[in-house]
């Protein structure tokens, strides 16, 4: 008997690198898995919803406030039905929401009613990644369990050569792959 799909949550957020989580979309469809992309507001600056509504054949959420078919909420829904949620890229301003327990978008919402541990790749500018606010925010999250694949050193956005830069696709997908 064929075996049922794996339910995967991909947020996208508004970081210079969101274009990669395209391939990690594409990546993970190719394998087999049902990928849902939750994207917020800000993230649709750097990528169209539209790339990623096709490469995971399914519609993307962003508004959480949106109409939809079902009976039960958005957010509670996916959080139900998610076997693993990752965050690629996240932001400095989605980690420090997810250390405070903020909600006001669909993906932070989605990881404060999921039981589940989600995978967190921090993307961005180095000094923002040094910050102590980051630190102590992305320390938080390791408290709190989820798992942080951490950036590496390269080329930035800026131009500097530094740390901040998305953690490779491959190595994302393998961890995502270990969650299942
Ligand atoms: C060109 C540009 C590139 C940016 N790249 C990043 C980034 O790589 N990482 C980051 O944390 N913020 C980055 N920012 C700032 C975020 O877009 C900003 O904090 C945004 O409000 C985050 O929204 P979100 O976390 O709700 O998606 C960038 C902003 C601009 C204008």
């Amino acid at each position: 008997m064929k075996k049922k799909p794996k339910e995967i949550v991909i947020g996208v957020t508004a970081g210079i690198s969101a274009y990669k989580a395209c391939e990690v979309v594409r990546s993970l469809k190719k394998k087999g898995h049902s990928v849902t992309v939750l994207m917020t507001k800000d993230a649709v600056n750097f990528i169209g919803p539209l790339t990623f509504k096709t490469l995971s054949e399914r519609p993307v959420v962003i508004d959480m406030f949106e109409e939809n078919m079902q009976w039960d909420p958005c957010h509670i829904a996916l959080a139900d039905k998610a076997d693993v949620i990752a965050i690629v890229p996240a932001t400095a301003q989605m980690i420090a929401k997810l250390a405070l327990g903020l909600c006001d978008d669909i993906i932070s919402c989605v990881i404060l009613a999921a039981k589940l541990k989600p995978v967190i790749c921090p993307a961005m500018n180095d000094n923002m990644y040094k910050h102590p606010a980051t630190q102590t925010n992305l320390k938080k999250l390791k408290d709190f369990g989820y798992k942080i694949i951490s950036p590496i050193k390269g080329k930035l956005a800026c131009g500097k050569y530094g740390i901040g830069h998305l953690a490779p696709v491959d190595v994302i997908v393998s961890e995502i792959e270990k969650q299942l």
